[in-house]
C-alpha cells in the first residue's frame, strides 16, 4: 500500500481488481465495507445485504479465489485483492455453468441468497475436487436460504460439480 499527499492530507492509495477491472478507491470510501462499496459505488447490486455481521452468506465474493463475506472486509484492507462478483462470471451472453445449473433446477423462489451461494459453489468448482454428499452440505451450510428448503441448491452444485469433473451424476 502507498500513501498519496493530498491538499487535506496524507491517505492511503488502494487499489483493488473488480471483475477484471483496477479501481482506485476513493478517500471517502476506504472505511466503507467492500459490500456496500459494491452495491453503493460501482451499483453492482449482486451481493445482497442479508445480515451485514458474517452470518447469511448473502454477501459472498471471491477475494483473491476465496470465498468472503463482502460485509466483513473494509476497503483500506483490501488493496491489490482480486475481487470477482456474480456480476463477473458470465462470459457475454454465456452463463457460467452454475448459473445454468440454478436456472435449470429451479432453485431460485425469491433469489436473495442466490449470488451468495452461486459464489460459493464457484469456489467448490474450482477447487477441482469430487466432493462427498456430507462435505458438499457442510461446504453450502454458511448460507441462510429462507424459502427453498436447501435440497435444489445442493442438487444443482452437485450435478455441475459432477459434470465438471466428467463424472457420471449419481443423484
Ligand atoms: Fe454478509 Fe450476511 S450480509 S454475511
Ligand atoms: Fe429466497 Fe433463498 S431463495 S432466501
Amino acid at each position: 500500500m502507498r500513501n498519496k499527499q493530498t491538499k487535506r492530507g496524507i491517505f492511503m492509495s488502494v487499489t483493488v481488481t473488480i471483475n477484471a477491472k483496477p479501481h482506485e478507491v476513493a478517500d471517502e470510501h476506504l472505511e466503507m465495507s467492500l459490500l456496500r462499496y459494491l452495491r453503493e459505488v460501482l451499483g453492482l447490486t449482486g451481493a445482497k445485504c442479508g445480515c451485514d455481521r458474517g452470518q447469511c452468506g448473502s454477501c459472498n465474493v471471491l477475494i483473491d479465489g476465496e470465498c468472503r463475506r463482502s460485509c466483513l472486509f473494509k476497503m483500506k484492507k483490501l488493496d491489490g485483492k482480486d475481487i470477482l462478483t456474480v456480476e463477473g462470471l458470465a462470459d457475454g451472453d454465456k452463463l457460467h455453468p452454475i448459473q445454468e445449473s440454478f436456472i435449470v433446477e429451479g432453485v431460485m423462489q425469491c433469489g436473495f441468497c442466490t449470488p451468495g451461494f452461486i459464489m460459493t459453489a464457484v469456489e467448490i468448482l474450482e477447487s477441482g475436487k469430487l466432493y462427498s454428499d456430507d462435505e458438499l452440505r457442510k461446504l453450502l451450510s454458511g448460507h441462510l436460504c429462507r424459502c427453498t428448503g436447501y435440497e435444489n441448491i445442493f442438487r444443482a452444485v452437485k450435478k455441475t460439480m459432477y459434470r465438471r469433473l466428467g463424472k457420471e451424476f449419481d443423484a
